[in-house]
Parts: C-alpha cells; sequence; structure tokens
C-alpha cells in the first residue's frame, strides 16, 4: 500500500476500498432463482436467526469431522420458490458445477441427509484442504442426517459462488441421454447417473455441461478411445497412480464413492457416448 499515501485523494479512496479486511472484500454468494439474482455477502448470512453449529463426521473434502456455522439450505432457498423438480446448480470458483436435485438439497427430515450452507468466518479461517494451499471456503455444502453416506463426494461443492435453479441436465443437455428404448435396469441408465453426479461437475461430455475443471470427455477424442480399459480404471480410482504431476487437480473416487462396479459402469457409458458419435453400432 505503500504507493497509497502519496497520490491524489480518489485513489488513496481507491487503495483503501480495495484493503484487505474492507467491505469490497467480503465474499458473496449468488442464489440465482427463475433468473432473479439475490446477493448474499458473507457477514449478512453469518447474522442470519437461523444460523447455528453443525458437526460433520466424515466430512468428504477435509476427510475427518469438521464444526462449521452454518445455514439450513432449504430455508435459504425457500423465499424464492424453485420450481418443483429443478436442480440446483451449485458453481465453485474453480469451474467446478455439481447438478443438485432440489428435492435432496431442501429436504429437512434427519432420517435423511440435510443439505447446509457452511459459512467461513473472516477470523478464524478455515484449515487449508489436505494436499492444497487454500481452505474450502468462502462457502461449502455439507451433509449431517442419518443417510449422510448415500450423497456422494462430487455433492459436496466447496469454493462456492453461485446456486442457480436449472432444468434437469438432461432437459438441458439432452444429448447426455442413452437411448430412449433400453430399459430402466440396463447399466447404461446406472452408467449416466454415475457420470451426473460424479464427473459431469468437472468434465463436460460433447460440450454437455457447465464445469469447466477437466477436460471435456468425448471431444476431441473420447478417453476410452485412446486408455486401455485397465488404465482408465485406474485413473478413476487414483489418477496419481497413472501420471502425477504437482498441479494435478483430478480427486480419486475411493471404493465407498464408486465401486469397481461402478467405474466399470462409467467407462460403459463412456464407451457407448464414443460409439454413438464416431457412428460404430
Ligand atoms: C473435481 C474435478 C474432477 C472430477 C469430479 C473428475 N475429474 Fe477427471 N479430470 C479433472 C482434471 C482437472 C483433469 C486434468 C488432469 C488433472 O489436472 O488432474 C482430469 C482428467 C481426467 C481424465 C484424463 C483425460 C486425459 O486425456 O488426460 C479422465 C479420463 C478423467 N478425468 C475421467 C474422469 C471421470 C470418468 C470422472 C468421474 C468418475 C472424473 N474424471 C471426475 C477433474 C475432475
Amino acid at each position: 500500500m505503500k504507493n497509497c499515501a502519496s497520490v491524489v485523494f480518489a485513489t488513496v479512496l481507491t487503495c483503501l476500498l480495495l484493503m484487505p479486511g474492507s467491505a469490497a472484500a467480503e465474499p458473496v454468494l449468488d442464489v440465482i432463482i427463475g433468473g432473479q439474482t439475490h446477493h448474499f455477502a458473507r457477514d449478512e448470512l453469518l447474522h442470519r436467526p437461523d444460523v447455528t453449529h453443525v458437526s460433520v463426521a466424515n466430512d468428504i473434502a477435509y476427510g475427518k469431522t469438521m464444526n462449521y456455522v452454518a445455514v439450513p439450505v432449504a430455508a435459504l432457498l425457500a423465499p424464492f420458490n424453485p420450481p418443483a423438480n429443478s436442480v440446483i446448480e451449485s458453481v465453485a470458483l474453480d469451474g467446478f458445477a455439481a447438478q443438485l436435485p432440489l428435492d435432496l438439497l431442501t429436504n429437512k427430515d434427519p432420517a435423511k441427509a440435510v443439505a447446509w450452507l457452511a459459512i467461513e468466518p473472516d477470523d478464524p479461517h478455515w484449515p487449508v484442504l489436505p494436499g492444497r494451499a487454500e481452505s474450502a471456503g468462502p462457502f461449502y455444502i455439507v451433509w449431517t442426517g442419518a443417510a449422510v453416506a448415500q450423497m456422494r463426494s462430487e455433492q459436496w461443492p466447496y469454493h462456492l459462488k453461485r446456486l442457480e435453479s436449472q432444468s434437469s441436465p438432461l432437459k438441458r443437455w439432452p444429448t447426455l441421454n442413452v437411448d430412449p428404448a433400453l430399459p430402466a435396469s440396463d447399466p447404461l441408465r446406472a452408467g449416466l447417473a454415475l457420470y451426473k453426479t460424479q464427473c459431469l461437475p468437472c468434465h463436460t461430455l460433447d460440450g454437455a455441461g457447465t464445469g469447466t475443471a477437466g477436460p471435456d470427455l468425448n471431444q476431441p477424442m473420447n478417453p476410452t478411445q485412446y486408455m486401455t480399459r485397465d488404465g482408465l480404471r485406474a485413473l478413476i480410482r487414483d489418477p496419481k497412480s497413472v501420471r502425477s504431476w504437482p498441479n494435478m487437480k483430478m480427486p480419486g473416487f475411493a471404493a465407498d464413492q464408486i465401486s469397481d462396479r461402478e467405474i466399470d459402469l462409467i467407462i460403459g457409458y463412456l464407451t457407448h457416448i464414443a460409439a454413438r458419435r464416431s457412428g460404430i453400432p
């Protein structure tokens, strides 16, 4: 800030506004419902009457029990009446974008899973994430409730900046879908469901999806066309077991998040999408 001291008033004011800890630096969560944007500044959220302390066992981002100051996501969204059957696209600062079904996110029954918007206070900050240089803040969706184990790892979006109501991914991006004539029990449908939850937040497929954290998985080529099945299996389980460099970002998926059978279902779905694109029957 040493330049601030010797310059004209207008610039001094700008310097002051940019100082860490000033109002300009306060993180804001955007909630966009039906196209209408509502801004929630961190301090406003921290002073809501429904703010509370939640203890999260087996926190996905930190890998241990964590305690947060949080508000119930159901109460945050309720005043804006999100359309039934919509999904809430949860977009993070790094381009991650999870599609969370509204009924899941707004459930209040503790016999199922209950979503909370955890808010990182200015002081003390949350600890840094394992293997990373930053915390999960400024906002992070965490889960409690009896069915918390059913939540998938990519349904815990952190570094959150926006929640936006959207139609379901298959309505929005019909190219993600498998042949509608396939029976409900077809393994390709299970592969699609897993892809939507665990991969789509970071990887678009043929341009379908919002996530920009990782590469598209069908353009220009689909990994099933240039990786062996064993290599791909290993990469999904633990990317570092295939290749490793300091800035790599893809998380591994432990067996309690994706089973061996589920990895094969995802690879089956990717193979199906690759074949459809290249016209192989
Ligand atoms: C949190 C974001 C994230 C998620 C979730 C994610 N990936 Fe990735 N993935 C990445 C990034 C980023 C890369 C680029 C390499 C890196 O930085 O790790 C990548 C690379 C890959 C590659 C290698 C592509 C290439 O040619 O180099 C494959 C294959 C892949 N991911 C498949 C998957 C599958 C399948 C899933 C779902 C089970 C998945 N990823 C989930 C972020 C993610």
